[in-house]
């Protein structure tokens, strides 16, 4: 949370708006039932759609049914009248966001309100076009998720993208950012499958090569329990296997200055009490429907309410968010939270 307190924008936040993010800081630490300030961050998925149908995706786990995308002007009207204090925005959820026809004027209508943004994105669609208009209204970061640096393993896991092409996709954004003196971050990520784990040393050299500076690692979310999201595949259940790669991984990132972070590791069966989520963020499903995170998403009964049919201030501290939030700071969690990777 603290990475983002420092990327407020101060002279658009006003009196309420500090005064609601200060609240919510005291908040994301006391953890009441009851909050007093609304989240700072808003997470939303455009949609729920998706072209790929990659190994470990919790897309799986809702038998990649045809979802639907969120109408551009609907969205808008909600952002615009309930959420008066945020400041931060994410695009993501169990689709590509890139799919979205006005995914572009998303980032645009952000930009006017001045709200730190970022997507993550398979990258598979990234044209030369969106390039350029996302660096126009000042996307400030982009997550690119690369699971491999092998092409077999790579499409192997991402069943349906091009390895040649979305390699050349990021060469085409790297080039554009540095031409255009944008400030865009561009992070690649992976999950830490056992599949993958040889692959970690030779991600980094990929990133270099394809001038992103950063590469954040995180094992796989495993509760979906479909494909390969099980404890069978991930890097906890297998962390002998995986420490060479990652010293390795590590020692390759110092030598051609790649950050590389590894996120989420830590053990099954700790409580996960650092979890801030259901305290600074609300996530907008495409259909309005609102969770506490990604991790929620496909799991109907933790679904607060419809953002299109009630007002968040009802719904942010209504029975089912105040159980949840009950629920997640105890040592009886919610299912999803129980070996969350989100620790
Ligand atoms: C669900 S995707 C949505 C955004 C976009 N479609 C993409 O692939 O980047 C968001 C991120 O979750 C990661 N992911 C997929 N399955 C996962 C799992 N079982 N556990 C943890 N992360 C997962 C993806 O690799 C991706 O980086
Ligand atoms: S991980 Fe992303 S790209 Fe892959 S199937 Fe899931 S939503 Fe689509
Ligand atoms: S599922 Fe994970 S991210 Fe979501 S509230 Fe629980 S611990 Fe936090």
């Amino acid at each position: 949370m603290l990475e983002y307190i420092t990327k407020v924008n101060l002279r658009k936040a006003g009196l309420s708006g500090l005064f609601n993010l200060s609240m919510n800081y005291l908040e994301c630490r006391t953890k009441p039932i009851k909050c007093i300030s609304k989240p700072v961050t808003i997470m939303s998925e455009p949609t729920g759609d998706c072209n790929l149908k990659c190994k470990m995706c919790p897309r799986a786990a809702i038998d990649y049914k045809k979802q639907g995308s969120v109408d551009f002007e609907k969205w808008k009207e909600v952002m615009q009248k309930q959420f008066p204090y945020w400041h931060f925005h994410g695009f993501m959820g169990i689709g590509e966001p890139l799919l979205h026809p006005k995914f572009t004027d998303m980032i645009e209508y952000l930009e006017d309100r001045k709200v730190w943004k970022f997507v993550t994105t398979n990258a598979t669609l990234l044209t030369d076009d969106k390039i350029k208009s996302l660096i126009k209204n000042n996307l400030n970061r982009m997550f690119i998720s690369m699971d491999s640096s092998s092409k077999e393993m790579y499409e192997t896991i991402r069943v349906g993208a091009n390895f040649d092409k979305v390699c050349s996709n990021i060469k085409n954004l790297t080039n554009e950012i540095k031409k255009r003196k944008s400030k865009m971050e561009v992070i690649l990520q992976s999950v830490l499958l056992k599949e993958n784990a040889k692959d970690l040393p030779d991600m980094v050299r990929l990133a270099s090569k394809l001038g992103v500076k950063e590469f954040r690692f995180q094992d796989i979310e495993i509760k979906f329990d479909t494909g390969w999201s099980t404890e069978e595949h991930a890097m906890r259940s297998n962390r002998s296997f995986f420490e060479k790669y990652i010293k390795e991984a590590n020692k390759v990132g110092k030598e051609l200055g790649v950050s590389v972070k590894f996120y989420n590791t830590s053990d099954y069966s700790l409580v996960r009490t650092k979890c801030v989520a259901p305290w600074n963020q609300a996530y907008i499903r495409w259909n309005g429907m609102i969770t506490p995170c990604c991790t929620t998403l496909t799991h109907v009964h933790f679904f607060y309410g419809n953002i299109f049919e009630e007002s968040f201030k009802d719904i942010w501290n209504n029975k089912k968010a105040m159980a949840f939030r009950k629920a997640a700071r105890s040592k009886n969690q919610p299912k999803q939270c129980q070996k969350c990777s989100c620790l």
